[in-house]
Order: structure tokens, then C-alpha cells, then sequence
């Protein structure tokens, strides 16, 4: 789903992220499941990831990440007017995380709810944004990717276990063209006969947990992983390429690609697969691991503030998750 010419300009004003201070090494889980650093490593690419605090839910890193992408806008929560949280681990079923964000910032004025498509999440929520800002509907909206994934994580599991963390991520969008990185083209998508391949198959009205099933950690995300790894490499590159073409773009006009951060056998693919060197993709995921709808949001947001690119410089970010989902965004910073 594509965006239409009609549309009136929308820019990201300001970025934000925050990462629990608790770090989990690969080291760590050498003593807790049967794995090794190289694997993890060769495999993956992830050497460590974080860890929320006990008592730290999803809708506080949110509400941290907001904060400082807020603070970057020279935003008071008073002008915000539509908060979108995209988490597949929200803080309740309900009421949705985005609410308990909307009343840790104060930001009365702004209508609040959750999305969730997995890790394609924020992407989403840049698209439904624009899009509401564009009709005039909204000036200023906050978007987050956070993720509590800890909760969700088999940690008896090895095949998933290494690969998920915790954080969130933020961004400003509001009307106009001026400031900060214009939304170009957006471009999402969804393929529900692929439900199987990555799920939390408990907890939900299909399968509630109960003290009967208690014990099987339903309510942990089960994945197969080599069939997911095909799927993404060729959603990813499709999308890319499309809001590429159609912002009038060409592969070597693209200063960074921001792509989902879930494993660097994935990125290298998707760099080769654009014609993008891999000096121009951006890689944080050895530090973070998977963290799903945050992982785009939070490199976006370091990308920007380690002046990865600067005023005048196209990003592509490009997302892929459970669902199956896919999503993209060209911007011109
Ligand atoms: N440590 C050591 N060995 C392991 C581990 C581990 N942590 N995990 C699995 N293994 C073993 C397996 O048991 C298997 O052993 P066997 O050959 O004796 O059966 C072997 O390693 C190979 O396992 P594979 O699953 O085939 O490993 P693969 O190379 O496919 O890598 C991985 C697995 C990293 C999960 C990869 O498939 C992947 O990244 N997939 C895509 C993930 C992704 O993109 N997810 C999308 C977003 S997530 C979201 O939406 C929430």
C-alpha cells in the first residue's frame, strides 16, 4: 500500500531512544542455554542485548524514548495530538500501551492507541501518521517502537533465547517541510498465509493461559527461523526498492539504509540485494540484538544523532517481521 501525490508534506522533527541499563552478553548465555558466543556471533551477529529492570515495562521505555525525541522537536506534550505505540508486548491486552504513555508525558490533547505488526511496527505507524497528518486531520504526532521482549522470550529455548532484547524508539512527525527529514514515500505489507512462521501462539483468546498449560510457555514467541530468513530478504529488498523508485531515487543516491535489526546475515544480503555498500547500512544490532518493532525506530534515532547523515542526505529504512509484515520509508533529511 503505497502513499498517493495529493498528500501535504510530512517531516520528522525530532528522534529519541532509550535501552535499559541491564546488559545480557552472549557470555551470559553461554550459562543458561546450550549455545556459544561464536555461534551466536557467525549466526547472527549479536553480541549482547539489554534487559529490563523489573518493574520497567514497556510503556516506560516508550515514555523515555518519546521524551527525548520530544525534547529534539522543541515539543511540549500539550501540542501533541496522536500518540501510535507499535509493540507486540504491550503492557496489557488493555488498555493499549500508548495510553499509559499518553499519561506519563501529560499529553492530554492527543489521541492514543497501539498498533501491532511486529517489527515492521514503527514503519506502520510512520505511514498511518503521515497519513492523517497529511489529510489535516493531525499536525503533530508521536510514534514508538518499544519492546518488552524479555517477558515473551523462552529462555529454556536456544533457537530464539539469543536472538531478542529490550528498548524503544521514538520520532516527531509533524506538517510541513521544514526542519527535519520530509517523509518521501511509505510502503507497507502484509502476507497472513505465513501466520505460522513467527508467533506467541498463548496468552491470546486462541489459546489463554491457564493453569493447565501453564507450564508449556505458550505465551513465548516460537519461530522458524530459516523459513523467516527467506521471506525477509526478499521483502525487504522489494520494499526498498519500491519507495526507492518511487521518490525518484537511485540506489547510489542513498546515503544510509536503516534496516530491521534481527540478524547480519539478513543486512548483507538486503545491502548486496539494493547495490548498497555496506559502509552505507546502518548496524547496531550487536549490541541490542532483535528488539522487533523498536530495532528500526532506535538505529534511526542513533543514525541521526551520531550525524550519519545530514541535511540534504536520503535514508531508506526498510522492516520486516511476524505477520508476515513488511514495510519501508524513503525520507530526504
Ligand atoms: N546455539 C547453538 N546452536 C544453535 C542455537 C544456539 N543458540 N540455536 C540453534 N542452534 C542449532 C540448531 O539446533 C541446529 O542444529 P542441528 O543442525 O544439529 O539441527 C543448528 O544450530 C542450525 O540451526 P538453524 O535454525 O538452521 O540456524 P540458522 O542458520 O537458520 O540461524 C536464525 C537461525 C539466526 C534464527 C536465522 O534463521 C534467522 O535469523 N532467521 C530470521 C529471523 C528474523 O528475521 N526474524 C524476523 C523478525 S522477528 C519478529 O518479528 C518478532
Amino acid at each position: 500500500m503505497s502513499d498517493t501525490a495529493s498528500e501535504l508534506p510530512v517531516t520528522i522533527a525530532g528522534t529519541g531512544s532509550y535501552l535499559p541499563e541491564k546488559i545480557l552478553t552472549n557470555a551470559d548465555l553461554e550459562l543458561m542455554v546450550e549455545t556459544s558466543d561464536d555461534w551466536i556471533t557467525s549466526r547472527t551477529g549479536i553480541k549482547e542485548r539489554r534487559i529490563a529492570a523489573e518493574g520497567e515495562h514497556t510503556s516506560h521505555l516508550a515514555t523515555n524514548a518519546a521524551r527525548k525525541a520530544m525534547e529534539q522537536a522543541g515539543l511540549d506534550p500539550a501540542e501533541l495530538n496522536l500518540i501510535i505505540v507499535a509493540t507486540i508486548t504491550p503492557d496489557t491486552l488493555t488498555p493499549a500501551t500508548a495510553c499509559y504513555v499518553q499519561q506519563n508525558l501529560g499529553a492530554l490533547n492527543a489521541v492514543a492507541f497501539d498498533i501491532s505488526a511486529a517489527c515492521s511496527g514503527f514503519l506502520f505507524a510512520m505511514k498511518i501518521a503521515k497519513r492523517l497528518i497529511s489529510t489535516g486531520a493531525f499536525e503533530n504526532a508521536l510514534i514508538v517502537g518499544a519492546e518488552k521482549l524479555s517477558s515473551f522470550v523462552n529462555w529454556e529455548d536456544r533457537s530464539t533465547a539469543v536472538l531478542f532484547g529490550d528498548g524503544a524508539g521514538a520520532a516527531i512527525l509533524t506538517r510541513g517541510e521544514e526542519g527535519g527529514g520530509e517523509i518521501l514515500a511509505t510502503e507497507i505489507g502484509t502476507d497472513g498465509s505465513q501466520t505460522h512462521l513467527l508467533n506467541i501462539p498463548g496468552g491470546g483468546s486462541a489459546c489463554p493461559i491457564t493453569s493447565k498449560n501453564a507450564d508449556k510457555q505458550l505465551a513465548t514467541l516460537a519461530m522458524l527461523g530459516k523459513e523467516v530468513f527467506k521471506h525477509a530478504v526478499t521483502r525487504m529488498r522489494d520494499s526498498a526498492n519500491q519507495v526507492i523508485e518511487r521518490s525518484g531515487l537511485k540506489a547510489e543516491d542513498i546515503k544510509l539504509v536503516i534496516p530491521h535489526q534481527a540478524n547480519l546475515r539478513i543486512i548483507d544480503a538486503i545491502s548486496k540485494r539494493l547495490a548498497v555498500p555496506s559502509d552505507r547500512v546502518f548496524v547496531n544490532l550487536h549490541k541490542y540484538g532483535n528488539t522487533s518493532a523498536a530495532a528500526c525506530a532506535i538505529a534511526l534515532d542513533e543514525a541521526h544523532r551520531s550525524g550519519k547523515f545530514e541535511k540534504g542526505d536520503h535514508i531508506v529504512l526498510v522492516a520486516f517481521g511476524a505477520g508476515l509484515t513488511w514495510a519501508a520509508a524513503a525520507v530526504r533529511w
